[in-house]
């Protein structure tokens, strides 16, 4: 009786402890920033649908509205640094502002490779007709659901709203519903902007939606000071730089006892030898996702980091040895 006892104890134990020192004990994210980015142009069909392949648990677009007020994925608020848009609008001279040209032009662009990115990707064939055009935020999402259908499993969508505007968070929140999305799948929506977050927070609880909120922010410092208690009261998440001021394991803790998640951007090393160290320190101390230019690295570095993280099944065989050689014991002193 008493070692039936022990048994349903260690078993309980075992089934309470979180196997991660994430938040919800889960494992961490991966989150393709901006695509395939390390890969291939960034924010573009080809190179979402790489990460994918590459098995990125989220595609990130970032958001920019175009002059005729549609959602495109592109970092920057300009067009020049991405695309051909200074070869084929010569004659417009100025800033290539997204805000500045109909969606029907900038369709006309190529998104060129920058940084470590390729035109091509060894063994990688794009399945888009068109597939480095920049895409509208309802070509990422139905992207992320055919892949989901081809994959067998759901392929997250990250969106981030580069401008704190409220029409970009109105179409934010009605392209999602008008997708099927409202908040049970795997969405979260981010911005470095609070006074955003805390809208969408707002319009979310008119709309009965309830989309994953992530504040983010060049400096955990600053996400202090604003106060993550006052965050947590519309957030679900924060988004710090890796490099900015008071990233530490401290803030990680500091804000899961608020409740937070914890994301963080932007995991840009291509040597796995330098790379992966950086994704097991921040691993260790409890990040909840990261934003990698390079899943397959990121993908690589959790998988080492979850098998060096002992499961709570095997604490729970652990302690039934302990609770039988216990047992063991008391019987062979009984007989002695
Ligand atoms: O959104 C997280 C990270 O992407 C923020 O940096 O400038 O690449 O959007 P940025
Ligand atoms: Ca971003």
């Amino acid at each position: 009786m008493k070692n039936r006892l022990s048994i349903t104890l260690a078993l309980a134990f075992a089934a309470a402890l979180p196997a991660h020192a994430t938040l919800d004990g889960a494992a961490p994210l991966v989150i393709a920033h901006r695509g395939a980015s390390g890969y291939l142009p960034e924010h573009t069909l080809a190179g979402y649908e790489l990460a994918v392949k590459l098995g990125a648990d989220y595609i990130e677009p970032d958001l920019q509205l175009t002059k005729d007020g549609v959602l495109v994925a592109m970092h920057d608020t300009t067009l020049n640094r991405t695309t051909n848009v200074a070869d084929l609008f010569a004659a417009r001279n100025g800033g290539y502002a997204v805000s500045d040209f109909t969606l029907a032009e900038i369709k006309t662009l190529t998104v060129k490779p920058v940084g470590t990115a390729s035109t091509s990707y060894p063994g990688f064939t794009p399945s888009a007709a068109d597939p480095f055009r920049v895409p509208t935020f309802q070509e990422v999402i139905s992207l992320a659901k055919q892949q989901s259908l081809i994959s067998g499993r759901e392929v997250g969508i990250y969106p981030e709203a580069k401008q704190a505007d409220p029409r970009m968070e109105d179409l934010i929140l009605q392209t999602l519903v008008a997708n099927g999305y409202d908040g049970h799948e795997k969405v979260f929506i981010q911005s470095f902007s609070a006074d955003t977050i805390r809208s969408l927070h707002d319009k979310q609880a008119q709309m009965g939606v309830d989309f994953k909120l992530i504040v983010l922010s060049s400096s955990s410092t600053a996400l202090l000071n604003y106060g993550l208690a006052n965050i947590a009261s519309f957030a679900d998440g924060v988004g710090p730089s890796i490099t900015g001021a008071g990233m530490s394991e401290s803030f990680i803790s500091a804000a899961h006892a608020a409740g937070l998640m914890v994301h963080g951007y932007t995991f840009s090393k291509n040597n796995p030898a330098t790379a992966v160290p950086e994704y097991l320190k921040f691993f260790g101390w409890g990040m909840d996702g990261v934003f990698s230019n390079y899943a397959d690295i990121a993908l690589d570095a959790r998988a080492q980091y979850i098998a060096s993280v002992p499961e709570p099944s095997s604490y729970g065989l652990m302690a039934l040895g302990l609770v039988a050689m216990g047992a063991l014991m008391r019987r062979r002193s009984a007989q002695a």
